[in-house]
């Protein structure tokens, strides 16, 4: 794959700067029907980018094709939504604010921002690239990608179906590369006008970096899942193994931490581990649920929180098992607050459970983390979790269910180091255009 120079770069922004110009001229019905042209292309395309999903980032056969099918959902409804959203201004009169006449009108309405820079991560290369470029190119944008370095092919071919669909030249384009190469230089590239990045920590470097210009950050989680004393078990247990296991552990909104009342944690734990025993391992080819995690170095990672919890006397409740990239699935029980997998994020299909003996303690352990993507809680008690959802530090909390950032209209933000901005079509929208006012006075 092309690595492309600084040069490169800058020819892609020329590009994309005059493109822009036109695009945001052109009407936006006429947008949305290239969004739908591209959504129903893209779904056409399903079989040869779930290929690719499987072979660059080992996603389940299954899983990859409903990346691509929820992709093409989510450039459709942002076409719709964005014709909506966009299709209306405002209209204010003076009078209202003390000491004006009603002699001034004012008119708003919704600006593109000019260049959106989007940088998805691995674990969806075509879904959260889409969830950024629709509300772009909806709101008038021009669009760069910078794929992540696996997943890039697939990110390919999923731009080549705009492309297909007759977005103009330089509406959207994509920089290959490596992160460490020309990432500074694309984030800090005066071209640049909003970021929508969603990935690890780097996240915290650029928002440090860029400029004087709108940030979408989503940037990790470590999303606690509270059981209560009542709490349909049979449920919780299915929502602990789907969330914190599905693509092994490699999404944001994974359940990354099981904090169970004493007085019920053991059948929990019993019943978490016949579904775990359930659970198929091997290649993405053959739809397995647990494949290998993306590369060694992220293997090696989760590898140093298992053995520092092991070494700290946490309990396995299986044994530990890697070969290569793979990873099997390992519930960890006991873990205490000094075990590193307490705290961070493993992104591998490994899961601790914290035993607590107060609703209290397990707010305050999840409150006590860096992050605040989301949380969940189980319980037959709707008040009692109004309450608790309230006081959890968490962007989302999702009751009697596992996290999760779908359905893909639905407001999705992270609080402390989660992330900046809220995403979720509608947001994605808004947070990609200014408002532009004119007012008119009257003698
Ligand atoms: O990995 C981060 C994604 O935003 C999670 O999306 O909840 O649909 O898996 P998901």
């Amino acid at each position: 794959m092309q690595a492309c120079t600084q040069e490169e770069v800058n020819k892609v922004m020329e590009s994309a700067k005059s493109a822009q110009k036109l695009w945001a001229k052109t009407p936006l019905w006429k947008r949305a029907e290239l969004l739908h042209k591209a959504a129903a292309i893209l779904k056409d395309h399903k079989n040869p980018i779930a290929d690719c999903l499987v072979k660059e980032i080992a996603k389940a056969a299954k899983d990859a094709a409903t990346e691509v099918v929820r992709s093409g959902d989510l450039v459709s409804y942002c076409a719709e939504e964005g014709v909506r959203v966009l299709g209306e201004g405002k209209f204010l009169v003076s009078d209202s604010f003390p000491g004006n006449e009603r002699t001034k009108y004012c008119l708003t309405s919704k600006i593109p921002l000019g260049i959106v820079l989007a940088i998805p991560p691995f674990n969806y290369p075509v879904n959260l690239s889409v969830s950024k470029i629709a509300p772009a190119l909806i709101a008038g944008n021009s669009l760069v990608l910078k794929p992540p370095t696996q997943g890039a092919v697939s990110a390919l071919h999923m731009i080549h179906c705009f492309h297909l669909a007759g977005f103009p030249k330089g509406v959207i384009s994509c920089v290959t590369g490596k992160g460490s190469e020309i990432g500074d230089f694309l984030t800090m590239h005066p071209g640049v006008n909003c970021i929508s990045f969603t990935g690890g920590d780097t996240g915290i470097a650029i928002s440090k970096k860029a400029g004087m210009i709108p940030l979408q950050m989503e940037l990790g989680g470590k999303d606690a899942c509270i059981i209560l004393e009542d709490a349909d078990l049979d449920l919780a247990s299915s929502s602990i193994v789907k969330g914190g296991f599905s693509y092994s552990g490699q999404r944001c909104t994974a359940v990354k931490v099981v904090l169970v009342m004493n007085s019920i944690a053991d059948s929990l734990v019993k019943k978490i581990n016949e579904k775990l025993g359930k659970l198929t391992v091997g290649p993405p080819e053959n739809d397995c649920d647990i494949t290998p995690v993306v590369t060694e170095s992220s293997a090696n990672f989760i590898e140093g929180l298992v053995m520092d919890a092991k070494n700290k006397g946490a309990t396995f409740c299986q044994e530990y098992k890697r070969e290569d990239n793979l990873i099997w699935p390992l519930l960890i029980d006991n873990v205490k607050p000094d075990m590193r997998i307490a705290w961070e994020e493993p992104f591998g299909p490994v899961l601790p459970v914290i035993r607590i003996s107060s609703v209290e303690e397990g707010i305050h352990h999840c409150n006590a983390s860096n992050f605040g993507l989301q949380g969940c809680i189980f319980t037959k008690d709707i008040n009692k979790a109004i309450l608790i959802s309230d006081a959890m530090e968490t962007g989302t909390v999702q009751i009697n269910s596992a996290p999760a950032r779908g359905p893909d209209h639905f407001p999705f933000q992270g609080l402390k180091d989660s992330g900046i901005g809220s995403q979720g079509v509608t947001n994605s929208i808004n947070m990609m255009t200014k408002i532009k006012s004119t007012v008119i006075n009257l003698p």
